[in-house]
């Protein structure tokens, strides 16, 4: 297979970063965007920008329709039962931010959440914050050799005391597919609420929402090539029932009087306020645009650039990688080499690659890390921009050694 990106043409800004000398190796953290998505950003706001819901003249009643559509296409993107499960947020940390404190009157002192090991900060340290608030445990599922979710030990430590199960999907540092499935099936078996972090496994192929059997199932756009300052949220209707409101204000509410006031269901009601509607237009242009795609031929894309980044890594004298990636990224440390030296020497030769704990410090603690280099792949990559790094990094090692 060729590792040329056929739709390399299509993301301006990996073409803009090429004529700086700029490789861009760093999706996971933000995605470049889709000349479909930029049109459609200024098609918005160049043709009468109005708010949602709230008004009943043209402009109005046109930026309701858009907003609305994207909520149409998120559906079958996710293959969702119904518009009443998919909330627009302002991404994946409020998105698990809103369920922590809307779910917070279910629980009881004593009682369990479980995460896993390596969770981001972003489906940590809500549920962290909610157990020290409620007086409940946080239950940590250990992991295996090769980064993913030990499940004979998972069967063990979810038990009747479970209330909440808050996982990932896809690793952003170990860039392994969880065995979300096998995990939701445990839970749901102790009777307790499955919450699915999707940050980084919506990118990566379509998912059906409802085969996932998750409560809830969180990401951002902004990761899936669309706009920033928007995240979806979807939860199942019985789910979405249990949610108490979170936050107040405009457009939520059914009846507000001065001492006592009556609020939506969802979706609306867990999205008070002006929402990020140009954000949430050019979403829905964003999904059409991915929709379009040959989604086989991106997904053989993305595998064959990922092997040829392991091929490489594995060459390298000293490379030690995280776990056993299986797609989208590679996290890695070289013996001897402090990686934010490293980092800095990519950096230098125009190679853009994420260095630290990547947001997930309990695990880089777990891995006697202080820090790692990331690359990370979007569908606009190419082999050229892998030789480009190898390069820099034979080049970097060459002086650090
Ligand atoms: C697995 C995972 N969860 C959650 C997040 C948080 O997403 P956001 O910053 O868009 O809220 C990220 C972002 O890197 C992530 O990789």
């Amino acid at each position: 297979m060729s590792l040329t990106s056929p739709w390399r043409a299509d993301f301006p800004g990996i073409l803009a970063l090429d004529s700086e000398g700029q490789t861009y190796l760093d999706s996971a953290a933000t995605a470049q965007k889709p000349q479909a998505m930029l049109d459609s950003l200024f098609g918005y706001l160049s043709s009468g920008a109005a708010n949602v819901h709230r008004a009943q003249h043209l402009p109005g009643e046109r930026a309701t329709r858009a907003f609305e559509a994207t909520r149409d296409k998120a559906v079958a993107w996710l293959n969702a039962a119904s518009r009443e499960e998919i909330v627009f947020t302002r991404g994946t940390t409020e998105s698990l931010n809103l369920l922590a404190f809307g779910l917070e009157h279910l629980f009881q002192p004593g009682e369990q959440i479980v995460v896993s090991a390596l969770e981001h900060h972003a489906n940590l340290l809500p549920w962290q914050q909610l157990a020290l608030r409620r007086g409940l445990e946080l239950v940590v599922l250990p992991l295996n050799a090769s980064g993913s979710v030990d499940l004979q030990q998972a069967a063990t430590l979810i038990g009747p005391r479970t209330r909440l199960l808050a996982v990932s999907q896809l690793s952003n540092v170990l860039g392994r597919w969880q065995p979300v499935l096998e995990l939701i099936t445990l839970a749901r078996a102790q009777g307790a609420l499955t919450v699915v972090d999707g940050a980084q496994g919506a990118v990566h192929g379509r998912h059906d929402i409802q085969a996932l059997g998750c409560d809830f199932y969180v990401c951002s756009s902004h990761k899936l090539y669309g706009p920033d300052g928007v995240g979806l949220l979807h939860g199942r209707r019985e789910a979405l029932e249990q949610l108490r409101h979170w936050q107040f204000g405009g457009e939520m509410v059914l009846q507000a009087d001065y001492q006592e006031s009556r609020f939506r269901p969802a979706p609306l009601g867990f999205e008070a306020g002006t929402p990020p509607i140009s954000g949430v237009i050019a979403l829905g242009a964003t999904l059409d645009y991915l929709s379009s795609l040959d989604a086989a031929a991106v997904a053989g894309h993305e595998a064959a650039l990922h092997a040829k980044l392991l091929a490489g890594l594995a060459v390298r004298d000293g490379v030690r990688l995280l776990g056993e990636p299986q797609l989208a990224l590679a996290c890695f440390t070289v013996n001897g080499v402090h990686s934010a030296d490293l980092a800095h020497l990519l950096t230098d030769q125009g190679i853009a690659v994420r260095t630290g704990h990547h947001c997930a410090m309990p695990l880089l603690k777990q891995l006697g890390l202080p820090g790692a280099i990331r690359v990370s792949l979007g569908l606009y990559n190419d082999g050229a921009d892998l030789e480009r790094f190898f390069a820099a990094l034979d080049k970097a090692l060459e002086l650090l050694r």
